[in-house]
């Protein structure tokens, strides 16, 4: 047959180049962004602006700052006036000021030699090109420890006191830091890191729920209708969290999961197409640590194989499990401990990070154990113990 069919509708809108045109739950830092940039069309040429947008890997800021770009673009073309955004990553230019400034500058002038010039130099030929083109700009510099790692306190000092070596000129150069931790800013000399240091907008990490939210997002743009299960999502946005509420993460285990489907004919993206996914990622419970486990874990494990093998679920309660370890027992002959042993071998298994359990909130019957299986598709784990027990 030469027709493959596809849980996907749009595979682009999973790519990491892909700016969302709505970055949910970044609404108010979005806000914020926009307030401190407001004088670009208020009083252009009358000041400057520095802001720093720090946050942990994954948290959205580059989107943010891009998603900020784009707009502001589009709203200086409405106000007529001679504006760009220009976003550089620094560790593409391993650090270097003089090759983030060629690069800025070839912005302006493509071609621009790269030799014969310091960067001094170059600095003081972007400003003369702002000058005459009569332009402003927003310069976002994107991973930024890399420049401070490399060029130290000397190149945050030419590029955040710039316009007082030009008195009486008009100010056109605002720039954006973008930074995982503030803390490489304090090997900065104390002016440097003061003129830093005055608006700062904090990323936290995604929450969970958040997290559902963003990936629902794109699955209505990358996916099919009703390809991708609601517990799919539920558990994908359960391992970015718990990797530091991560969105790059999230995101890429959804794609994952799709591709996963595709290569195995599914038509939907179940559970164990996410957790094949993960574990194609990272491998958190590697096949030697199932080894040491004993006996009765084994079992266990092997219970809630078969268990979420079985089914396209991403969750159990505890008394499930234990109805499948039972079985497990009955076929490998051994009698089945009992269920505070079993809670015991749980909290074992979480903390290896084979096994999550988290307490629902929902529910008619009151609060319960819902437990989900991480970082190993279930037919993988289920082969394995099998494995390890030897036959009986
Ligand atoms: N609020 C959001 N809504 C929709 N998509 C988001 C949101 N936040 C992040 N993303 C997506 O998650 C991925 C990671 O985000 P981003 O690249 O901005 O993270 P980052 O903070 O720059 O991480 P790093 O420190 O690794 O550079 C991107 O694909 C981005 O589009
Ligand atoms: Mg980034």
């Amino acid at each position: 047959m030469s027709y493959t069919y596809s849980v996907f509708k749009d595979e682009t809108k999973l790519d990491i180049s892909y700016v969302p045109a709505r970055l949910i739950h970044r609404e108010r830092e979005l806000r914020l962004l926009e307030e401190f940039f407001s004088f670009i069309f208020k009083t252009p040429g009358k000041m400057t602006q520095r802001v720093i947008i720090a946050g942990a890997v994954g948290t959205g800021k580059t989107a943010l700052a891009q998603r900020f770009g784009i707009d502001i673009m589009k709203k200086a073309e409405e106000h007529n006036l001679r504006f760009r955004y220009i976003h550089v990553n620094c560790r593409e230019y391993r650090g270097s000021l003089f090759l983030i400034l060629h690069h800025v500058v070839s912005a302006f002038h493509p071609n621009f030699p790269r030799r014969g010039f310091s960067s001094e130099e170059m600095l003081r030929i972007l400003m003369q090109i702002l000058d005459e083109q009569d332009v402003h700009v927003i310069l976002t510099l994107d991973e930024f420890e890399s420049l401070v790692e490399r060029d130290g306190s000397e190149a945050v000092y030419k590029l955040t006191r710039l316009q007082e070596t030009r008195l009486g000129m008009p100010q056109r150069l605002s720039m954006i830091f973008i930074v995982r931790s503030l803390k490489p800013l304090e090997s900065l000399d104390p002016s440097s890191r003061s003129t830093l240091q005055s608006n700062i907008i904090c990323l936290d990490a995604y929450t969970q729920e958040q997290l559902v939210d963003i990936l629902n997002d794109r699955v209505k743009l990358a996916f099919k209708p009703f390809t991708v299960m609601e517990e799919t999502v539920n558990l994908i946005a359960e391992l970015a969290s718990s990797e530091g509420g991560n969105a790059r993460l999230a995101i890429e285990l959804l794609w994952r999961a799709g591709k996963y489907a595709d290569a195995e004919g599914f038509n939907i993206v179940t559970p164990e197409c996410a957790r094949k996914a993960a574990s194609s990622i990272y491998v958190l419970a590697k096949k030697s640590d199932l080894a040491y486990l004993g006996l009765h874990e084994k079992l266990f494990l092997l219970g809630v194989a078969r268990l979420f093998k079985e089914s396209d679920r991403a969750y159990a309660t505890l008394s499930e499990l234990e109805r499948a370890y039972m079985i497990v027992c009955e076929e490998y002959g051994e009698t089945p401990h009992s269920h505070t042993q079993l809670w015991k071998y749980l909290q074992n298994l979480a903390a290896q990070g084979i096994l999550k359990a988290k307490v629902s909130s929902q529910g008619q019957r009151g609060r319960k154990t819902l437990i989900s299986l991480l970082g190993i598709p279930a037919e993988e784990l289920d082969k394995t113990i099998t494995q390890l027990l030897g036959r009986k």
